[in-house]
Formats: structure tokens, C-alpha cells, sequence
């Protein structure tokens, strides 16, 4: 049979990331691939009691909610934000899928066919599959270790009059990067100047590793009026519940209401009402805290053991928190093509190249260390490494 499909879907590719994480059901894989929280971490039985507080709430907990979100779920985020300095109010607030179905409501209210979109470059993929299948053309600004470089993001603003810009300031993934405040503040007063809007996804902002930094989100630096931001319970939580929400100007919010009631009415309600009481009875911020120990310990092992191997071109920043360590080899190095080499010898990672909006730099890969366990991480380095070692002497010969 030959299906007939709209012409968008020549824009849509399978993310290369879940591709990966396919083949990598193989028992004793270690994997540094995926951007999975620890599952170890996960607090099982404040979920558990989350849920059956909601059933005690009866069958009405089983009713279609609103649009918008559970409004007790909406309150509770409205002081979350608050903790990071965003000021908003109840309406605007839009509870979603996750993080994910924000950027998608985001792209589907604002991007017409031909658009453009900014970027870092690498960048979230996820984010670009989606800018994609709206028919958005993606353009990437000039980055450093603090983030866009405020110069060419307006040159490229002027050239390229796009419709937003897209942005990861806070442990980016895959770079695992901060950007500086002077950078945060840069890139929204040229925002400003040219009327575009920026979009700020911000899922790892909380597992920061330095407690006495602090990395203010864009959008509280913002009066409310240019900033899209997005935060998920994914990671402070657990990814299960899908929850995740979105704040802005109130026009916008609105307007990507009506695409959610299109597109699945409201999230799962059940879902809401869990994260609700689990908000209301469990002790959030102490969890976040152990998160953070945990991720942190866990990226310093890696780093030590990076290290030690002492990988000759090797280079890479440690993140200051998140769950990604961007690595850089020898430029001999094709992390594609070494790929198989290493899940033969049962360690996967993802190639930097699929995060490249254009000039991919092949010697570049992704580590996720949240979700291993620390024996796991240093089996899986010294793995990794010996593969490393070998790809170099290869090119050498
Ligand atoms: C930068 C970024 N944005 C959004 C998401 C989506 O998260 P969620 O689970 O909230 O949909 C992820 C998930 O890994 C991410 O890394």
C-alpha cells in the first residue's frame, strides 16, 4: 500500500537518542546514552502514597479536569517559581505533558512553515524535532562556555528576523553548560530591543552542584512580557508522571490552551492530583537535595576517573550540575563511527553530531551520569577509555 502523508513528515527524523536507547534493553549494558534520572533516587513510596491519597478522594478524582491544569497543582507551581525569583499568577499557568509538550504547544501557537528559529548549537534535539515539524528552519548562534554570544545573537536577529529563540542556560543537555548572567541578561535586553521572544527550557535548573551559585532563570529577569519558561517534575520527581508546566505572557499562555485542548483536552488529571499531595506531604526540597549529592558525587567519579585515563586530546568542562558531561576528543576520532565498537564491549553514549543544528563536531559525545550507579561508572570509563585508546592508536597508524 502507498500511504499518503502530509508534507511535513519530510522533516520529521527519529530522534537518534531513542534510537539508541532501543538496543539497549542487552543485559549488563552499561549506559551512559539515555537522559534518565536515577531510577535509585526515584521516591517510590511518597508516589505510592501520593496515589492513594488521590483515590481516597474518590470517583471524582476520575473526572475530566481542566485545560489548564489541576488549579491546587497550579497554585503549588506558582510558589515554586516564586523560590526562583519568577513572579507569576495561577492563570498564567499551563500544566503540560512535560516539558516536552510545552516546546510543541509553543511551536504549534508560534511558527509558521519557513520560520526561523534561534539557537544554540548543539541543543536540545527533542527541541528541534519539534521546531522542525512545524516546518520552522533552525539557524544556530555562536556559543561560548557563558553562553550565546550576545553579538551574533543580534546580528543573526537582524538577518534572519526569526520568530523566537530557543534556549537550555541551566545545565544545558547535551554541553551540560551555564551561562553567565551577563549573558542571561544580554541575550533579553537584545530580545527586548527586537521584539522576539524568547523560550526558556529550564529541566535541570535545580540539580545545581553549588549551592552558593546562583543562575537567576531568564525569566526573572523579565517583567513578564518576552519570556516563555518551561519546567517539568521530570527530574526533581519522576518522569512517569509527565508532568511538567509553562509561564509567560498571558496572551501566549492562553493561546497555547486552545492548541492543548486540540491536542489531548488536559493532561493526565490522575497524574496532577498525585503530584498535589505529594507537594503538600512530602518533604520536595530535601529530596532535591539528595538528588544533588548524588548526581554530583556521581559526576566527580566520572571526572576522576577521566582523568586517570588521561585520554591523549581529550577535553571537556565539568558541569556545575545537570546530568551531562560533554566530552571532547582527538579530532582523529569519529564518536558515530566508534559507537558500535563500544556497545560490542557493552558501554553505550550518544555522538555529539545529532545535537548539531549544522557543522556537527564528530569528535564529540554525550555521558549521561546520573543514571548509572557509581561501580557502573567506573566499569564503564575504564571501558570507554581502552576503546578511547585504541580508536587513537588506530588513526595514528
Ligand atoms: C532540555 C530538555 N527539555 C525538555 C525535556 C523534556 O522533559 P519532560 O520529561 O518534562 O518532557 C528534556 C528531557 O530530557 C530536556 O533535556
Amino acid at each position: 500500500v502507498s500511504y499518503s502523508y502530509a508534507k511535513r513528515v519530510q522533516n520529521i527524523k527519529s530522534s537518534a537518542v531513542r534510537d539508541i536507547l532501543k538496543v539497549l534493553d542487552r543485559q549488563n549494558m552499561i549506559s551512559f546514552a539515555g537522559g534518565l534520572p536515577s531510577d535509585e533516587l526515584f521516591p517510590l513510596d511518597a508516589v505510592e502514597a501520593a496515589f492513594e491519597k488521590t483515590f481516597k478522594g474518590g470517583k471524582k478524582s476520575l473526572q475530566y479536569g481542566l485545560t489548564e491544569g489541576f488549579t491546587p497543582l497550579r497554585e503549588i507551581i506558582v510558589s515554586l517559581l516564586a523560590a526562583r525569583k519568577i513572579e507569576t499568577s495561577v492563570e498564567r499557568i499551563l500544566v503540560t505533558t512535560g516539558s516536552q509538550q510545552a516546546i510543541d504547544l509553543f511551536a504549534r501557537t508560534t511558527v509558521d512553515p519557513g520560520d526561523i528559529v534561534l539557537t544554540e548549537n548543539p541543543t536540545y534535539l527533542a527541541a528541534n524535532q519539534v521546531f522542525s515539524s512545524y516546518e520552522a528552519k533552525i539557524i544556530p548562534v555562536l556559543s561560548d562556555d557563558e553562553g550565546m554570544d550576545p553579538e551574533d545573537l543580534e546580528k543573526k536577529i537582524q538577518e534572519y528576523k526569526p520568530k523566537c529563540i530557543y534556549v537550555v542556560p541551566t545545565f544545558s543537555n547535551p554541553l551540560g553548560r551555564v551561562w553567565s548572567l551577563s549573558r542571561r541578561k544580554s541575550a533579553l535586553q537584545i530580545a527586548k530591543k527586537y521584539g522576539v521572544i524568547i523560550f526558556e527550557d529550564d529541566p535541570y535548573g535545580e540539580l545545581k552542584f553549588h549551592l552558593d551559585e546562583e543562575y537567576r532563570p531568564i525569566a526573572s529577569l523579565d517583567d513578564g512580557k518576552n519570556v516563555l519558561y518551561t519546567s517539568t517534575f521530570s527530574k526533581t520527581v519522576v518522569p512517569a508522571l509527565r508532568t511538567g508546566w509553562v509561564t509567560g505572557p498571558s496572551e501566549i499562555i492562553h493561546m497555547m490552551a486552545q492548541f492543548k485542548q486540540a491536542a489531548d483536552l488536559h493532561s493526565n488529571s490522575l497524574s496532577q492530583q498525585a503530584l498535589y499531595h505529594l507537594l503538600t506531604d512530602f518533604d520536595l526540597n530535601n529530596h532535591i537535595q539528595e538528588i544533588r549529592d548524588e548526581y554530583k558525587k556521581r559526576m566527580l567519579l566520572m571526572d576522576e576517573y577521566l582523568r586517570k585515563a588521561n585520554i591523549e586530546g581529550m577535553s571537556y568542562i565539568p558541569p556545575k550540575g545537570g546530568m551531562f558531561l560533554w566530552l571532547k576528543l582527538d579530532p582523529s576520532i569519529n564518536t558515530t563511527e566508534l559507537l558500535t565498537k563500544a556497545v560490542d564491549q557493552g558501554v553505550a553514549y550518544v555522538p555529539g553530531a545529532p545535537f548539531y543544528v549544522t557543522d556537527p563536531e564528530q569528535n564529540t559525545l554525550r555521558l549521561n551520569f546520573s543514571h548509572s550507579s557509581p561501580e557502573k561508572i567506573k566499569e564503564g570509563i575504564r571501558i570507554l577509555s581502552r576503546v578511547f585508546e585504541e580508536a587513537l592508536q588506530g588513526a595514528q597508524k
